[in-house]
Parts: structure tokens; sequence; C-alpha cells
């Protein structure tokens, strides 16, 4: 475990990673285990959107997750799982345990016809298998698409055709909080899209009852069985090429439908691993909880991939930190006594409305270290966190970073990097951001704002969206030639610390999700009767953003008493309940400059309540529009 432990050795492996990156980026590779050897670190060239890492090696990412840790670790624990129900008992699984049930994950679908290269979706609640299955699909080599619960039938539709899966892992249901999400009865609705699925594999969870398609659809605990009978208890690691994918994760954009995300083998593995034990400050005896979804990226590298390479406890909740109460987060970590907690803006802000009753009785003393990640973390959020749960002691990282991105790319180190509270502070060794301004021009002055893009490749970088290269290199290198455009704005203060804005492009964050306003209007635009739509973001004190939606309608089709909870019920079926509005204006017209235009500008400012600074509407179609609309904001 290569980490840096004072601010003199982060300078020291900064400027190394800049000026000798090969040997830099050796030493840790070295680390891992490796079936054949690189012949070059690194080549990448931005104008292609292309770039290769440990190029020729060979190597499976569980043996370095899950194998190399058995001879010495075999039975310490890898997965804490907590349920959803305080009052259901939890589940711990050794190293030994979790070799086990991989290889047997492995091997079902082995013999359910799945090869290297096949693609397999997940669309699963928060509970062990998860997590097996993705490491079961690393393991023969097989490409995993999680898809998070929150998202409809039609988005798993999508995302199945984009990928032309062959096999769905699913649950009956999932918990979380009071509620029981079907995932198999939304998959099947999938299904009836997509058709070209061999096999659904289904894990009981929640004993919801569920259609099991004859020869298609199977159990996994049936699965299990005739294994067991069998005596299969290894799987041999198939050999994966460095830039041989490893998963895809869907993600939004500015335009049409979500993007698939490839992430490699070897690359993602040593960036979630480096980045793991640097920025939380690793210990082999620490508890590491990560309160994010398996469906998004957080999970992916810091509950399963960061965690597990580096041979520590991860733990696995399936809850909501509301529910039974607002002291259930607190609950988990004085339960399994947390060392590392990372968590989001949106949560905390949720947690501390809720008062400090919460946890007055709950031990926290065993937290170390607190992370922030998704969204800005607001002043008032990252002081309550230092002083009511980290009481002062524990340093806060500030992660900033993107599901293109594979790990975080700007945080402090914690406790060796100062943290400065609502920025992210200062990039990783490897990492090189540039701001530039709208004409493309470096900013070089301290204390100003501007769109920030890195102008060299990192291992963990995105290495294409699924099926479609081009569309790669338009979202992500064609901004400014030559440099990786992320899509965000950011301050950068006289010490070179770098505090996030939030995205300069039509992308929305809400509660940490990313939601693109084309794709939302896209959907709203399809409910009957309207005509069109503008979607921005507005502020709310916990989501962070909250959306709000500008709808024209035909005139004869709508009241405004029930069609904006029908706008809401269109939008939950095409995308998911994450994407709900949470305003709806019907207005008569959208204001659009003279060629057509939405002028979204406006829109933001209204939304924003901010009506003094709307500017000159002179130049639009007609100015009227806006007045209409600033009456009737709701
Ligand atoms: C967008 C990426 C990275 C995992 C979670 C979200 C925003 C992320 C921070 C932060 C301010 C942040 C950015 C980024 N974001 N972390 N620490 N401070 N903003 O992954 O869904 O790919 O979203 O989340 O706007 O571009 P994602």
């Amino acid at each position: 475990m290569i980490q840096i432990k004072t601010i003199e050795e982060y300078h020291l492996a900064y400027q190394k990673s800049k000026n000798n990156p090969n040997e830099f980026w050796e030493e840790i590779a070295s680390e891992f285990v490796w079936k054949s050897k690189w012949t070059q670190v690194m080549e990448y060239d931005f104008l292609k959107g292309h770039s290769v890492w440990f190029k020729d090696a060979q190597l499976n990412i569980t043996e370095n997750c899950i194998d190399r840790h058995l001879a010495h670790n075999g039975t310490k624990i890898a997965i804490v799982w907590e349920p959803n129900n305080p009052s259901e008992s939890g589940i711990s699984l050794t190293y030994n345990e979790l070799s086990l049930k991989v290889n047997q994950a492995a091997a079902i679908l082995k013999k359910n016809g799945v090869k290297k290269g096949d693609r397999v979706c997940l669309y699963m609640g928060m509970i062990p298998e998860l997590s097996i299955a993705m490491l079961a699909c690393a393991r023969i080599g097989a490409i995993h698409s999680v898809i998070f619960g929150g998202f409809s039938a039609q988005s798993i539709a999508d995302r199945l055709i984009d990928a032309q899966a062959s096999v769905i892992i699913t649950c009956d249901g999932a918990f979380r909080g009071d509620k029981v999400i079907p995932l198999k009865s939304v998959v099947d609705d999938a299904l009836n899209t997509y058709q070209l699925i061999d096999k659904v594999i289904v894990v009981a969870r929640t004993h919801t009852p569920v259609s099991m398609i004859k020869g298609r659809d199977i159990w996994w605990k049936d699965e299990l069985q005739e294994l067991e009978k069998e005596g299969i208890l290894f799987v041999e690691p198939e050999p994966m090429d460095a830039e041989d994918p490893l998963f895809i994760l869907y993600t939004s954009g500015s335009t049409g439908k979500p993007k698939g995300v490839v992430h490699s083998s070897a690359g993602y593995m040593v960036w979630a691993h480096y980045t793991f034990v640097n920025v939380f400050q690793y210990e082999s005896q620490y508890k590491h909880f990560c309160t994010a979804d398996i469906g998004w990226i957080t999970g992916h590298s810091y509950i399963v991939y960061g965690p597990l390479s580096a041979g520590a406890t991860t733990v696995i909740f399936e809850g909501v930190p509301t529910w039974p109460d607002a002291g259930r987060l607190w609950d988990v970590v004085d339960k399994y006594q947390i060392d590392i907690l990372y968590t989001a803006p949106t949560a905390i802000r949720t947690l501390m409305g809720a008062g400090l009753s919460f946890f007055s009785d709950k031990n926290l003393n065993s937290l170390k270290i607190l992370g922030s990640v998704g969204e800005p973390i607001n002043e008032e959020a990252w002081h309550w966190l230092d002083t009511h749960i980290g009481k002062g002691r524990c340093p806060i990282v500030d992660t900033w970073w993107q599901t293109e991105t594979g790990g975080i790319l700007i945080s402090n180190l914690a406790g060796v990097t100062p943290s400065k509270p609502s920025f992210a502070t200062i990039p990783l060794p490897g990492i090189f951001p540039i701001l530039l301004d709208e004409n493309g021009h470096e900013i070089t002055e301290a204390n100003i704002t501007g769109h920030l893009y890195i102008k060299q490749s990192w291992p963990g970088i995105i290495r294409t969206t699924y099926n479609n290269h081009h569309r790669c290199v338009e979202a992500y290198f064609s901004t400014h030639k030559g440099y990786y455009f992320t899509g965000d704005g950011s301050f950068r203060d006289e010490n070179g610390n770098y505090r996030i804005t939030g995205r300069v492009d039509d992308v929305l964050n809400v509660s940490g999700h990313r939601i693109g306003t084309a794709e939302l209007e896209n959907a709203i635009n399809s409910h009957a009767g309207v005509i069109e739509s503008a979607v921005v973001a507005f502020p709310h004190a916990i989501k962070g953003q909250g959306i709000y939606a500008f709808v024209v309608v035909e005139d004869s089709q709508f009241t405004q008493e029930h069609s904006p909870l029908d706008i809401v019920a269109t939008v939950s079926r095409l995308i998911g309940p994450i994407a709900k509005p949470d305003k709806i204006q019907i207005v008569k017209a959208l204001p659009k400059t003279r060629s057509g235009k939405i002028m979204r500008r406006i829109l933001r400012k209204i939304a924003e309540g901010e009506l003094d600074s709307i500017g000159d509407t002179s130049t639009l179609l007609d100015p009227k529009v806006v007045e209409e609309i600033i009456q009737n904001v709701v």
C-alpha cells in the first residue's frame, strides 16, 4: 500500500507524477498481482479521446480484490451487510467466504452461458449478492452494467438495448425504508421491450410474488444448490487484458439518452485503489462505510473495488438514513464501530434538519475520517458534520470526481493535506487540472471561476462510451481540443484550492444524482398534450438542486389542477422516480430568442427567485412571455 503520509510527501509525489509519470505509476502498479507485466505504462491522445494504461499487461481484478488476501487475511471480514430493518440481523462475510461465494456465482454465470466480453445487467437492491455478482462477472471477464433501483423499466430497456446484454441478475424486490420496490416486476416490463435476454437470475430478498417464465427465469438459490451438489468451489480467473472493459455504467449528459461510460480492468483498479488508500488514509484495521448506492460510481469504487483491493472491511447498508428514524446512520456507525464514513451532502443536510437528539445516545467515537461526495458541500453542512459527528477531531475530505473519472481527482488527503470548508482543495498526484474561460483561454489568476478541464490522462479515466466512441470524443474531448472537459465550473483560490461551483452544462445534480435536462424534457414532451418544455434547477435546501419544469401545453387538454401530477407520473414511468420534477409551471410560451433558442438563463433566474437579475429581455421574440411566467411562478 503506497501511501502519502505527510504534506512534503504529497508535494514529492505530485512532482514525480508530473516529471516522471512512468516510474511513478510503475511503482504503484507493482503492488498488484499481474498475470503478465506491461510493456508500456501509458499512452494517450486526448484529440482522439484515447488512453491506454499498462499496455499488454494481463490481470484479473478479483485476484487483487479477493485471492491475494486469502493467505494472510482469509478470516478477516470483507463485507459487513446491514439490512434495511434494524430488527433483522446483519451478515458478515470473511474474505474466505466472499471468495467461495464469488467463485460459485462465477460458476452459475458460466453454466448459464455467460462468456468473456458478454454484458450482464444487474438491477438489484443493496445486498451482498450485488457485490458478489459484480465480482463474479469480473472473475469470468463478463462486463457488468449495474442499474440503480430508482430507474424505470424504460430506462432499463434503453440500457439493455445499448449494451446488448444477454443476462440480467435481479431480486424479487428491494427494501428501502418503509417501501418494497418490486425489482423483478420492473425488469419484466423492460423485457417486453428488449427480448434478447437469455436468462434472468433472481435473488430472493423480499419474498414479493414474482412471475417466473419457464426457460428464461431462474432462482439464484436453485442454481447454488445444484453447484453445491456438483461440489464446484473454484473458477479460474479469466486473464484480462489491461484495457479490456471491466464495466459499463450509464450516466446522463447534456444531450440524448444516457451514455454507457466504459472503465478498464487495470487502470480503473489502480486508480480506485490508490485514491481509496490515500484520500481516506486507510489503515488495515479500519472499517469503511460508504453510504452511496452500488448503482452509482461511488458504490463501485468505494464500496466494492477500492476497499476490497486494499483488503478492507467494507459496509453495505441496505436502508436509508431516515428510516425508521433519522438516527439510522448513526446506529450503523455505532453498531460496527465505523472508522471511515463517506457520505453525501444531501444526507448530511437531511440529518442536520432532524436535530441533535438522533445521535446524542449513539457512540460515534470510533469515527476517524469523514468524507463527502456528489455535490458541493455548503459550509453549514460541513461545519455541522465537523462539530457534531466528527467532534472536531476527524478530518473531512471533500472529494470531487465523476462517473467518468473512475475515482477521486480533487480532494484533500485526510489529515495530511489541509481541508478548507466548501473546497475540494487540491488534485491528487497524476491529476493536472486547468481552468479555461469561455473562449478556451487558460485562467492563471487566483480567485477566479472558470470551466474545469484536465490536461493529461490518469489511470481511471473513461475509455469510451459503449459502442459509440464518437460520442465519448464529442462529450469529453471536443469543447477545447486536447483537454478532458469535466462539465463543471470551479473557483480557484490563491493557494491553488479548487471549489467546484457546479455544472456548467445542461446537467442537473439532484441529491447527488445526475439528471440530463434534455432527457428530462424528452420525457415531459412525451406526455399527452405537452407541446414543449424547459427544465432548470433551483436551489433546494436538502437536495442541493431541485427540478423546475416550465411546460407549454395545448390549451384544451389541461387544467392546472391535475395535469402537473400526470406529467410527474410520465417522468416516473419513462426515467424513474429519481427524475421527478419538484415544481411544474404550466406556461403559455417559453422565452425564446428571435432565432428560436430557449433562453434558459432567464428561466434559471426565475426558478432561483432572482427576478432582479433577469437582465435584458428586449432581444426576445416576445418579452411579454417573461412577465406572464413571473406572475405565475409556483
Ligand atoms: C458530478 C458527477 C463522483 C461520484 C458521485 C457523482 C458533482 C461530485 C463533488 C464535490 C462538488 C461534486 C460534479 C460532478 N460532484 N463530487 N465533492 N463537490 N461537486 O458522480 O453522477 O458522475 O456526478 O457531481 O458536478 O461533475 P456523477
